[in-house]
């Protein structure tokens, strides 16, 4: 079942030099439960892209649907974590995830909100961490508040914009293991599953993830959609065959990992020439 549908989206933006189109004639569709990643080189668009499915900006031309309905501004069935940790400095962890949370869970009192957002920061392993200001963590803590903000808000579609792009590689490597395992065990929102007991696929949240980093996507990813440049546009949509929940460590020393990896190393750099 379709979750996210984009169809024909183009994407301008206007200056004293003119304008500039940045994605144009876009069409994709998202599955419900699935993890897209989106990979393509820097200023291919692949912001704009997550901004319009975010609601945060609309398109030129072509349109955005969610289960089937048009959409053109942000909802409650949508949470963004970006590359620059977007806490506010002057709360401390635990009230800006219960600030995420007061936005789309308007029923909950103060109290409710608070201990909601120390059962995320728990999962995200900062249950230490709670009443710490974003200044007194390091990158990689501020990008678990962000994730646990997100996975607190229980929306229905995750939207993720390099979200450890500024993490150092070990800790990249800790959070994409983290993200995957909550994701996979289906501890990405209210439902928690026994141990052992895995979630249906459509019981998942439905993952919108950005990178340019290939291993990232083949690690998370169900489908890698690749965008080419100048404007951006769908370049090739890639289906990742390997069995869930995966194992980092095991999944790297298959040769159908090293295949698969390959032939989108080469599509990038054959086909665009470019550094990703
Ligand atoms: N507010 C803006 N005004 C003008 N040009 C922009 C603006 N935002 C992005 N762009 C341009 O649009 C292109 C796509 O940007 P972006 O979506 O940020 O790419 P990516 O996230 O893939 O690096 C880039 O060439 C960028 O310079
Ligand atoms: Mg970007």
């Amino acid at each position: 079942m379709n979750k996210i549908e984009v169809k024909k989206l183009t994407v301008q933006y206007r200056d004293g030099n003119g304008v500039f189109t940045a994605l144009e004639d876009l069409s994709f569709r998202v599955e419900k439960g699935e993890f897209v990643s989106i990979i393509g080189s820097s200023g291919c668009g692949k912001s704009t892209l997550l901004g319009i499915l975010g609601g945060l900006r609309r398109p030129d031309a072509g349109e955005l649907s969610i289960d089937g309905k048009k959409v053109t501004g942000p909802g409650p069935d949508r949470s963004m974590v970006f590359q620059h940790y977007s806490l506010f400095p002057w709360m401390t962890a635990r009230n800006n995830v219960a600030f995420g949370i007061r936005q789309v869970k308007k029923n909950l009192t103060r109290r409710e909100r608070l201990s909601r957002a120390a059962v995320f920061l728990d999962r995200v392993g900062l249950e230490n961490f709670q009443n710490k200001y974003p200044g007194q963590l390091s990158g990689g803590m501020r990008q678990r508040v962000a994730i646990a903000r997100a996975l607190a808000m229980d929306t229905e579609i995750l939207l993720m914009d390099e979200p450890f792009g500024a993490v150092d590689a070990r800790n990249r490597t800790i959070l994409q293991e983290l993200l995957l395992g909550l994701w996979e065990g289906n501890c990405a929102g209210d439902i928690v599953y026994p141990p052992g007991e895995g979630p249906r696929q459509q019981d998942r949240k439905t993952v919108v993830f950005v990178t340019h980093d290939i291993d990232e996507a083949i690690l998370m990813a169900d489908r890698i959609i690749m965008m080419s440049n100048s404007p951006g546009k769908i370049y090739r949509e890639i289906t990742v065959p390997f069995a869930r929940p995966r194992n980092r460590a095991a999944l790297v020393q298959t040769p159908e990992y090293t295949k698969l990896r390959n032939e989108l190393l080469v599509l990038f750099f054959n086909d665009f020439g470019s550094t990703i």
